[in-house]
């Protein structure tokens, strides 16, 4: 039997708590909340007195560290609609440190309802965050996050301020189960929709299925974008060891929640800030732990955005720099076979990185103290189906890739562990869509001139164009096709993509065809190479021709004249540059305000 299970006492613990802990929080300060409750007369009276109306002691305002939990609960978010309840168990952890917990909403975005996309959002989101801390009396914060755009958008707001924060997400659902065999979040749902767009399952079927796949509270049990994000959270050091992976509806996830109240007031004491925990190499650690576990190509912008708001120096170009010669280690779905319970009782993130270790820059510190090499030295494995070998990888090459060239000229990114091997060297032709609403239109036409080796693309759909650069880059294949048994082509666009697909699919596409990138350029018929290894992405046309196209092109009307729909379509980046708005670059901390009463 192994000793060192990661998962126990020590591991999890990462912070003194209970008398010692809040003798010592109390004894440290001032913080900045004291600008507020600690003030004599008037300026002290009004918010002390507002907040006792709430039932709060006197001993609350007694200069303790006032930690803010910041929740992306709603019921139009299924995935986090625990957060409530684990809100509870975050306070609890405060409350034993000698700290108070306030505990306040921001926007939630939830991917199964929100249109157009919730990536629309995200920036909106960041900015809730960012000014509610900033307004506030909070001397550090608790991110409780869970579905997709949540952790990068708490992350991002938590940033812009500098303040102390830790991150804890939901944790993921439950495996889905649907009559004798497994489903994961998101990835059998393209399968599914491929059996009964094509009649091999009733619509009777589809529904039951429907009920069996997402079966608790917590976010989608595949590695798609939200484990991802959870995982990343815990190799760049911002959240404890298994914040990602510790199922939803397990009592461990809990006892976290509790631990990191606890941790987040010694933080606040010892004036550890975000910045100081998300530094340089945190993020190259962050893109390794990627690569290793098939993470979600959705990572790319999000963390490109994160440290676009920090100041730190981190492009595209290190996404596949870095990324280069990662294995993929962990065969979950949509790139493997299993679902995070597995890789949860596998031994979780700890393994891998201890698996990859010599990649790792091990000095990175971390939320509990220390530096990553020391959460993951003695990390180990319970399951090398799960987590496999590094002699046994599930591929060779898991970061992922940057491809350049006159059809991208500022880059798109593919993900190697999710494509067809001998796709990402190919050359085809273009089928040509110039829009959503065109692809939708004409994909399953029987009249479509398209056979398995054409090249899908899909003009229009970027961060200006749709707008909000939707996961509509891993395009259904044509119905004509499916039934000829093809499962998987080349597509291409400026759109994203589900962290729970899979395909050979070309993303991001920079610059955009809507405002006028040499996407929105291609013509049906023109023929398109692949160079993956190359890293290469050419459209075989003539710069005169080109040219003339460029000469005719007429940039599509705006979706948005008035609103946030307009803010987001005028200050948007491109995807290579994280699709922040371009007035939030850097952080600004949170300087002194003005009193207005
Ligand atoms: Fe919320 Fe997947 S839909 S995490």
């Amino acid at each position: 039997m192994p000793n060192d299970d990661h998962r126990d006492e020590r591991d999890l613990n990462g912070s003194p708590s209970g008398p010692d802990a809040t003798r010592a929080a109390k004894d440290a300060g001032p913080f900045r909340s004291a600008e507020w409750f600690a003030r004599e007369g008037k300026y002290g009276f009004i918010p002390r007195s507002w907040m006792k109306s709430q039932g709060f002691g006197p001993e609350l305002f007694d200069g303790r560290p006032v930690i803010g939990i910041c929740n992306t609960w709603s019921e139009l978010t299924s995935c986090n609609r625990h957060l409530r309840e684990l809100a509870e168990h975050v306070k609890r952890g405060i409350l034993m440190a000698g700290g108070f917990p306030l505990e306040f909403p921001v926007m939630s975005l939830g991917e199964p309802l929100m249109r157009p996309t919730t990536m629309m959002f995200r920036n909106l989101v960041a900015m809730d965050v960012e000014e509610t801390i900033r307004a506030n009396p909070i001397d550090g914060v608790v991110l409780l996050a869970g579905c997709d755009k949540t952790t990068p958008a708490l992350l991002m707001g938590a940033a812009s301020c500098d303040i102390p924060s830790i991150l804890v997400s939901g944790g993921p659902m439950l495996n889905g189960r649907f009559r004798g065999r497994e489903l994961g979040s998101g990835t059998d749902v393209f399968r599914l929709d491929e059996e009964y767009r094509t009649g091999q399952m009733t619509r009777e079927e589809l529904g039951d299925a429907e009920a069996a796949m997402s079966r608790s509270a917590g976010s989608c049990m595949t590695m798609g974008t939200a484990s991802t994000m959870a995982q990343l959270g815990e190799a760049m050091g911002i959240a404890l060891p298994m914040n990602g992976s510790i199922p939803a509806a397990d009592s461990r996830r809990a006892v976290l929640a509790e631990r990191s109240g606890a941790r987040i007031v010694e933080l606040v004491k010892q004036g550890i800030t975000i910045s100081q925990i998300l530094t340089r190499a945190a993020f190259e650690n962050g893109v390794k732990a990627n690569g290793a576990i098939g993470g979600s190509t959705n990572a790319v912008v999000h963390l490109l955005a994160l440290a676009g708001r920090l100041g730190v120096e981190f492009s595209l170009e290190d996404w596949d720099t870095l990324g280069r010669n990662v294995p993929t280690l962990v065969d979950l779905k949509p790139s493997g076979r299993f679902l995070m319970e597995e890789f949860f009782d596998a031994g979780g993130l700890p393994v891998v990185m201890r698996r990859i270790s010599e990649k790792l820059r091990l000095e990175a510190p971390v939320v509990e103290g220390g530096t990553i090499g020391q959460r993951i030295a003695n990390a180990v494995s319970y399951d090398d189906e799960v987590i496999r070998t590094r002699d046994n990888p599930l591929t060779e090459e898991g970061g992922i890739m940057v491809l350049k060239g006159n059809l991208a000229p500022n880059g798109a990114i593919i993900k190697p562990s999710a494509a067809t091997p001998r796709l990402m060297q190919h050359r085809g032709k273009a089928v040509v869509f110039k829009d959503a609403d065109d692809f939708r239109t004409r994909i399953d036409d029987p009249d479509l001139d398209v056979d398995a080796d054409s090249i899908l693309v899909l003009q229009n759909v970027g961060p200006r164009g749709y707008p909000g650069m939707p996961e509509i880059g891993s395009m259904a294949l044509p119905k004509k096709l499916l039934t000829q048994g093809v499962t998987d082509m080349v597509r291409i666009s400026d759109a994203r993509m589900s962290g729970t697909a899979y395909g050979t699919v070309l993303l991001h596409v920079a610059p955009e065809s809507a405002i006028g990138g040499p996407l929105g350029l291609v013509r049906s018929g023109d023929m398109i190479r692949i160079d993956a290894a190359g890293r290469s992405l050419e459209l075989e046309v003539s710069e005169a021709e080109l040219a003339t196209r460029r000469a005719a092109w007429v940039q599509p009307a705006a979706a948005h004249d008035r609103g946030y729909g307009k803010l987001f379509i005028d200050h948007v980046t491109q995807a290579d540059k994280g699709a922040d708005f371009d007035f939030l670059a850097g952080k600004s901390g949170t300087p002194p305000s003005k009193v207005s009463f």
